[in-house]
């Protein structure tokens, strides 16, 4: 476990950075992260280099045994490169190419790009070969996957559609084109989605391509940073830092090649006044991606703000717990985000450990006070999470359900959310994982909308429930098949012979709740209603009103020696936990019922013990019970119960 921090000495005077270095030693970091957007220092002008800058501060850290992660600049190609090659600029949906400004704004397939990336990474590489003390690369910086629109994409696309589906014929019948007049009668008039149309107004099928198609060209562009990199640097592990955004790149993609996955954490200072809160959910799904350990490149420092409004700071406790938590989940090394405030720069509200004043203060005195703890849990690094509950990820769902809004206020990410925070109220460690991944091992598998048709998934899920696994299902799942078309055949098609029901009706009530009642109770779902038939399954659950008031909500059914739950609306808190409470009983897994809310428990596995983690996410003194004990915990405190801890 290492703490550590992202460091521009690029922004200071070289006057501070000893000063800076020293400070950092003797707060206990580990680990500085530096030059992810440092090409113009590093190459004034074409062709002319400057690595000095960044030798001596390599040196400064290296004389106080700090270890460093390099990162290589291509998030921010240098205005000269722009100028003389517009072309390397990405064009947008208005068919306009963006104008240099700003960070990002490059096109991953364009050949300039990619020649003069190469360029800057093979200097790097022959540069910091035989540097000692680089613990880590970092490729480029939040490389994420919006959609370019110029003339390389569009060539490139039609070359992806043509190795893809073989012929035209082939592409208008995946498309359903004859709808609208869109057949294509020659691949040139195949287009990235230009037009400015609202994207929900093309071809569901054609865009979910293009997403794919632009998420794999991110991929394919971090992995030829990756090879140039391997070629100088074979043992020193690489990664690249991603984030949860508007345009994510299939993440499972992503890191396949990369040696570790890692992550920007900024959990909010603001938490919900009501109801369930925890960042958790990012981290589990997270450690997996790549189902180990992962590294937290930024983390929640101060303040946010910048392109919006400034975020309240930072509360007492929260600095050290946010970054325990990470740990607590799977972390192995957390960088704060940033050592230093930026004084200039669009960022310069963005705050860092320390603020403008330049006084260590209250949050660098948390983060000195976290530096000491992690020392003393060194032990963790022997443990593991043993989670025998896994939720299922797909980013095809994800592409989809935004392509195709299915009512107002429902989105992928939050049906996964609901249940990771149905579990975790229980204190069950929850895997998030990829779709595809092996089943193996679990003993409840949550697959939330199973929307777009993975035929993998469905082999498996089907197998894992013959096999006697528990299986929950929820609405909107086998509505599509994998070119992102309906089907003939009633819903939850694929999965029908497991959930031993079909879908009726349908009924897309938007942000409205509706009761459904269960065992005598009454709950809540909203967003979406089916009507289900019963076929082999019994009803657990039955809508409480509407016109199908009294007809089944919730089902469970017996599929091979294991049981499929379905759920046919977006349930409400209460009602994922009483769905979350049933299966952990059906499963006979221990969990914990009495809790107190925002109380996260983490259970981890070791030789030397089992380590309970018991984080208090929440701005309020918690005070209760726990394993024949009392536990009191400060706001954002987290204590480790129980195993053979360090002395
Ligand atoms: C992201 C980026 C950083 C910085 C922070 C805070 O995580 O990677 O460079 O911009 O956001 O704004
Ligand atoms: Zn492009």
């Amino acid at each position: 476990m290492k703490i550590g921090v992202d460091y521009y000495p690029e922004h200071w005077d070289e006057a501070l950075w000893e000063q800076d270095a020293d400070l950092m030693k003797r707060s206990g970091v580990e680990l500085v992260r530096m030059a992810e957007f440092a090409w113009s220092v590093m190459e004034p002008q074409e062709g002319e280099y400057d690595f000095s800058w960044l030798d001596k501060a390599l040196a400064l850290f290296q004389e106080r045994e700090i270890q460093v992660i390099l990162c290589t600049p291509t998030n921010c190609p240098p205005l000269w490169l722009y100028e003389k090659y517009p072309e390397a600029l990405q064009v947008g949906r208005d068919g306009k190419r963006m104008k240099p400004a700003v960070r990002g704004h490059r096109c991953y397939n364009s050949p300039v790009y990619r020649r003069y990336t190469e360029k800057i990474v093979r200097k790097m590489g022959e540069h910091y070969r035989n540097a000692t003390n680089v613990a880590a690369w970092q490729i480029d910086n939040e490389v994420d996957s919006p959609y370019c629109c110029c003339e390389v994409c569009a060539g490139k696309f039609r070359e992806w559609l043509k190795e893809k589906y073989g012929s035209l014929e082939a592409v208008n019948k995946a498309y359903h084109n004859e709808v609208w007049s869109g057949s294509y009668s020659g691949w040139q008039q195949i287009y990235p989605p230009l037009g400015g149309w609202p994207i929900t107004q093309y071809n569901p099928a054609y865009m979910l391509d293009y997403q794919r198609f632009m998420s794999e060209s991110t991929v394919e562009y971090v992995q030829f940073q990756l090879r140039l990199l391997r070629e100088y640097f074979p043992r020193i592990p690489i990664t690249t830092n991603t984030y949860f955004s508007g345009s994510m790149t299939d993440f499972y993609d992503l890191f396949e090649e990369l040696d570790f996955c890692s992550y920007d954490n900024y959990p909010t200072t603001v938490l919900p006044e009501e109801g369930y809160y925890s960042h958790a959910f990012h981290l589990d799904l997270i450690r997996g991606v790549k189902r180990k350990k992962f590294w937290i490149m930024e983390q929640l420092s101060g303040a946010t703000g910048c392109w919006m409004k400034m975020g309240p700071t930072v509360r007492p406790g929260m600095l050290k717990g946010y970054a325990l938590q990470a740990f607590a989940h799977g972390a192995e090394a957390v960088l704060h985000f940033r050592f230093r405030t930026a004084v200039g720069g669009a960022e310069m509200f963005w705050h860092g450990l320390i603020d403008h004043s330049n006084v260590p203060g209250r949050r660098y005195a948390e983060f000195e006070d976290l530096c000491r703890t992690v020392q003393g849990l060194s032990y963790i690094d022997k443990t593991r999470i043993n989670a025998k509950v896994a939720l299922l990820c797909g980013f095809d769902s994800e592409y989809a359900f935004k392509l195709q809004l299915q009512t107002e206020g429902i989105y992928y990410f939050e049906q996964m959310q609901a249940f990771h925070n149905a579990f975790s109220h229980y204190g069950v460690n929850v895997d998030i994982i990829s779709q595809e991944e092996e089943l193996e091992g679990y003993r409840i598998v949550v697959a939330p909308t199973m929307y777009v048709r993975s035929q993998k998934a469905v082999e498996q899920l089907h197998r894992f429930a013959r096999e006697g696994g528990i299986v929950l299902l929820t609405a909107r799942s086998g509505v599509k098949d994998e070119n992102n078309n309906c089907i003939m055949q009633p819903l939850p098609r694929d999965y029908r012979d497991m959930t031993g029901c079909w879908v009726e009706e349908y009924d897309a009530i938007g942000n409205r709740k509706i009761m459904v009642e269960m065992d005598g109770e009454n709950y809540q779902g909203t967003h979406w209603c089916d009507i289900l038939h019963l076929e082999s399954a019994e009803a657990l659950g039955v809508y409480g009103e509407d016109f199908y008031a009294g007809k089944p909500a919730a089902t469970r059914n017996a599929y091979g020696k294991g049981t499929v739950y379905y759920i046919g609306t977006v349930g409400l808190p209460a009602l994922c936990r009483k769905l979350a409470e049933q299966t952990l009983q059906l499963a006979e897994l221990p969990y914990y019922k009495d809790i107190p809310e925002r109380v996260e428990i983490t259970v981890r596995e070791g030789e030397e013990g089992c380590f309970i983690f018991v984080f208090n996410n929440d701005d309020a003194e918690k005070d209760f019970l726990f394993e024949g004990g009392r536990i009191k915990l400060k706001p954002f405190e987290m204590k480790v119960v129980g195993g053979k801890q360090n002395e």
